[in-house]
């Protein structure tokens, strides 16, 4: 017998093919708990193999894996958690947490969820954890699969919150009913990242009445900062490790869920236009307004990062132009997940892109929509062409600009069930066209070769030199890109000038970049006016510097602005260095403030009150009239 026919004969009788086919998986049930009431709400299911090297899940699944049976293995779990919680009695008003691997999401339609097999009593209340992976890769399929667990009358819960940032983005396209708390977020010690999870997580709660379950709560401290998160239910190793059946001695209780809205009574795919509520109103305006209104909802996505979802429509692919596919490039390099729609557009139309062709017949052919999600800020261009001829600026369109979070939601999951699953898993990489047409003479400096004038050879070694950033930025060129930098930018920016070059500067910009700034900016711009500002920026490395930035205009013969040059300089010792002495300065003056009161108590005279402010005399102080 060869060696191949032999291994895998083993592995059907002891590998996890065998342990599918023997129904040799079992689950255990670990207890949800109400943390207010202290009740035993809900149980999560855990699948176990036989006894032996495959009981723990790691193993069992990483066989699965190995042996190429992931789903088989996926389903036989979910088939013995609903067998188990049935034969253990953990029926109505309990719930039973299953689980569904991200692999088997991410990878295959989801057909086999619901094991016909496998009969569900009415009074066994399920909740099914799915994590945001699955959406990124198949977003359209998730959002089905989604519906149709809701119909079964399942909910949803969302876990792992917290340990990517695309959960957050994601949050309010899944509406799951509960949110799981990563166990870094009880476990770990508070810091800005735990803060972001915390405020999104609050802000979608708030607005959605979904729980908050934490993970992980082992100790007395665990629990505290899970309440202090805002979780209302709490799992983990205080309340009971996971047992066979029900947690002996535990209160029973039932798991409040939210209201979910009712899907499109429509029964089928709106386009983001019919999202539209009839209270919105609807104006008209040409491509012009449009194209600027779009680029406006670009820059603010920007500024959000990575919690933040764009999904944007095209009409046709020939509207992709090459400035747009810069813009697009930056938005995926900076933005948790874009998709971009449009009649004969690919899976992928850029690197990290998120696209589809639409079908013949679609409404969404006919519309331009730009929508912006995320956990603080909403906001949708919705538009739909009026099929007018002639000046393509001047097309005219049906738009609206809407805020409401419950159809910039809606919108972009009419949007996000249209895109085609993920073909490959690559981040950003640089797209060859940006710096096509860049004029002569800035060209010279740009390659760094000589255009054989020795001034300019001479300039460019000395910008070489400087130990400031030097940049210059095109105006001829569309969106103001860069078409210089010398190397002390390349070192501020943390980036090789091939990076840098063909982009707009502002994708250095951080989420907490001061948004007046950079609008003085833009506006001295679009003036041709000199401008200083002081901005936060970030390089690829994630670490944050403070750019002192001064924009200087170049005219061309005819007295028109044709480029920009900027020198920036790194002031994050100075911007920090001013910002302990102010903190410094406000704690001596709360301090003089408060000996101040101590003093006036006391009737003692002031050493430290400013002239005029405090009490000038022993006599007319409060403590002297009570002597
Ligand atoms: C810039 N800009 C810029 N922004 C930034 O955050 N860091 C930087 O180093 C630079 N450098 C820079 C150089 C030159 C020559 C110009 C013309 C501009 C500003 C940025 O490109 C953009 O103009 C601002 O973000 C305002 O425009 P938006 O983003 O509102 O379109």
């Amino acid at each position: 017998m060869g060696d191949d026919v032999q291994q895998f004969q083993e592995q059907r009788t002891t590998g996890a093919r065998a342990v599918i086919a023997d129904r040799a998986v079992r689950s255990v049930f670990q207890p949800i708990v109400e943390l207010d009431s202290g009740r035993v709400v809900a149980y999560e299911a855990l699948a176990r193999g036989p006894q032996g090297p495959l009981e723990a899940p790691d193993a069992l699944f990483a066989a699965a894996r190995a042996e190429g049976c992931l789903t088989e293995l996926d389903q036989a779990c979910r088939a013995a958690a609903l067998r188990g919680a049935v034969a253990r009695g953990l029926l109505a008003p309990s719930t039973v947490f299953v689980n569904v691997e991200p692999e088997v999401l991410d990878d295959t339609p989801v057909a086999g969820l619901f094991d016909p097999e496998v009969p569900v009593p009415g009074d066994l209340r399920v909740v099914l954890e799915i994590t945001e992976r699955a959406l990124a890769a198949r977003p359209a399929e998730l959002l089905r699969t989604v519906a149709r667990v809701r119909e079964f009358g399942w909910a949803i819960a969302l876990d792992d919150v917290g340990a990517e940032s695309l959960s957050l983005a994601f949050m309010p396209l899944l509406r799951p009913d509960v949110v799981k708390l990563d166990l870094r977020l009880v476990q770990g010690r508070p810091g800005p990242a735990i803060a972001e999870i915390m405020n999104a997580v609050n802000a979608y709660a708030e607005s959605t009445g979904a729980l908050v379950l934490a993970e992980g709560i082992e100790t007395g401290p665990h629990l505290a900062m899970a309440r202090g998160l805002g979780a209302t239910l709490g799992q983990g190793w205080l309340f009971g490790r996971p047992g066979p059946g029900a947690a002996p001695g535990a209160r029973p209780g039932a798991l409040r869920l939210p209201a979910v809205p009712p899907p499109d009574p429509q029964g089928r795919l709106l386009s983001p236009f019919e999202c539209l509520p009839a209270h919105v109103p609807v104006r008209e305006a040409p491509k012009a307004l449009l194209i600027e209104l779009s680029k406006q909802l670009e820059r603010q996505a920007m500024r959000l990062g990575e919690t933040c979802v764009v999904a944007t429509t095209f009409q046709e692919a020939r509207h992709v132009t090459p400035a747009t596919r810069l813009r697009y490039r930056d938005l995926v390099e900076r933005v948790g997940f874009v998709a971009a729609l449009g009649e004969d557009l690919p899976a992928e139309p850029l690197p990290g892109l998120r696209g589809a062709d639409l079908a013949p017949g679609d409404p969404v052919r006919g519309e331009w929509d730009v929508v912006v999600l995320s956990p603080h800020f909403s906001a949708a261009l919705l538009a739909r062409d009026l099929g007018d001829d002639g000046s393509d600026l001047a097309r005219r369109f049906a738009f609206s600009l809407t805020y409401e979070r419950d159809t910039v939601v809606r919108a972009a999951r009419a949007l996000l069930s249209r895109v085609a699953p993920s073909t490959t898993r690559r981040g950003p990489a640089a797209d060859g066209q940006a710096v096509a047409d860049v004029p002569a003479g800035v060209a010279s400096l740009l390659t760094g070769r000589s255009a054989g004038d020795p001034g300019e050879a001479l300039l460019h070694r000395a910008l070489a030199a400087v130990g400031t950033g030097v940049t210059i930025v095109d105006l001829r060129l569309p969106d103001q890109l860069l078409v210089y930098v010398n190397p002390a930018f390349e070192r501020l920016a943390g980036q090789p000038a091939a990076e840098l070059l063909g982009r707009n500067c502002r994708f250095l910009q951080h989420p907490d970049t001061d948004p007046a700034a950079v609008g003085r900016i833009r506006a001295a711009i679009e003036v041709g006016d000199e401008c200083r500002e002081v901005l936060l920026n970030r390089r690829s490395d994630g670490s944050t510097w403070w750019n002192e930035c001064t924009l200087t205009p170049v005219t061309d013969g005819t007295g028109a602005v044709v480029q920009y040059i900027g020198i920036q300089a790194d002031v994050t010792e100075q911007v920090e260095t001013e910002r302990a002495l102010r903190t410094e300065r406000d704690r001596v003056r709360r301090y003089a403030a408060r000996i101040a009161e101590l003093d006036a108590r006391v009737g003692v005279p002031l050493s430290l009150a400013t002239p005029g402010e405090g009490p000038q005399t022993s006599t007319d102080s409060p403590g002297a009239r009570r002597a």
